[in-house]
């Protein structure tokens, strides 16, 4: 990597885990100052331990708050003195029927993946106007495609890329980038915490999470994407299929992820 994160100041909310932490340890490796933030004290500090760097600062923060987005916003810049980048990954996705499934858990969904980046890109917008600085969003290839079982994580997919699209367009004349990436299937905590039915995390993954694309890689390549004002990146060849072919043909896509979907182990779709 070149020497572009040098000295940036980047914050990136959810990081106590996964991809977010993956995208904290390289920056820091590459000699940003990186404030990150998650809902989970314990684990922010364990980061905090193992990390020792004068150049982090985590704070607890549930970016479903608007209030504790702006907190968090606020005291990175007072901390290190601005903000070059924000980087939105928080997220929780879920796994049920919508004929099944309890509301709270589409509200919740939106509240966390839609709205903590709408408020937190509103109290950073100043100052990544002062420094023509970047706006990252970790979407889905669900922001692209309705996934059954997922409607509350493609609806909130969804929305936060037509939130940042419209963005980026607002921001075209003032040198403010605005990305959005989609990665395929990272190994993280992402389908442990899911939402079933009821609200609960299910606490399993249905995939054989050793196979998948690892933190590090996908942290890599989302930081390439930044540093190279990409509008989109669409990490995996599935993921870029899926995409054309919803283009040009959605009914046979329709029935493409349909059968994917049914084919996972306890699907609700059986
Ligand atoms: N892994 C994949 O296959 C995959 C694929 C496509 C897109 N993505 C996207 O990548 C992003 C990162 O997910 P991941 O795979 O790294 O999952 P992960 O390991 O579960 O990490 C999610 C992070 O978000 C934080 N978080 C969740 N709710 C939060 C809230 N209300 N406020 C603040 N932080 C919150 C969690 O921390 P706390 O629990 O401490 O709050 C955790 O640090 C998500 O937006 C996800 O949709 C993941």
């Amino acid at each position: 990597m070149s020497n572009y994160f040098q000295h940036k100041i980047v914050a990136i909310t959810g990081a106590t885990s996964g991809i977010g932490r993956a995208l904290a340890e390289s920056l820091l490796k590459n000699g940003a100052k990186v404030a990150v933030c998650g809902r989970n004290q314990a684990a922010l500090d364990s980061m905090k331990e193992a990390l020792k760097s004068s150049d982090l600062l985590t704070f607890q923060a549930d970016v479903s708050a608007e209030d504790d987005c702006r907190q968090f916003i606020e005291s990175t810049v007072q901390t290190f003195g601005g903000l070059d980048i924000l980087i939105n990954n928080a997220g929780i996705s879920m796994r049920a029927l919508f004929q099944d499934v309890d509301l709270a858990v589409l509200r919740k969904s939106m509240d966390i993946n839609f709205w903590g980046t709408v408020y937190c890109c509103k109290f950073a917008l100043p100052h990544l106007m002062k420094s023509h600085g970047s706006i990252a969003g970790i979407s889905s290839i669900a922001g692209y495609k309705g996934l059954p079982c997922r409607t509350g994580y493609s609806s909130s997919k969804f929305a936060m890329q037509g939130f940042l699209e419209s963005l980026r367009i607002e921001l075209l004349h003032k040198n403010v980038n605005v990305l959005w990436i989609s990665p395929g299937f990272v190994a993280s905590n992402i389908r442990n915490t899911a939402l079933n039915a009821s609200g609960e995390a299910q606490k399993e993954s249905p995939l054989q999470e050793k196979n998948l694309m690892t933190a590090d890689v996908c942290a890599l390549r989302i930081l390439n994407a930044i540093e190279q004002r990409k509008r989109t990146l669409i990490m995996s060849s599935q993921g870029k299929l899926t995409v054309w072919i919803n283009k040009f043909f959605p009914g046979f896509a329709d029935r493409q992820v349909y059968k994917h979907f049914a084919n996972e182990p306890d699907s609700p779709l059986k």
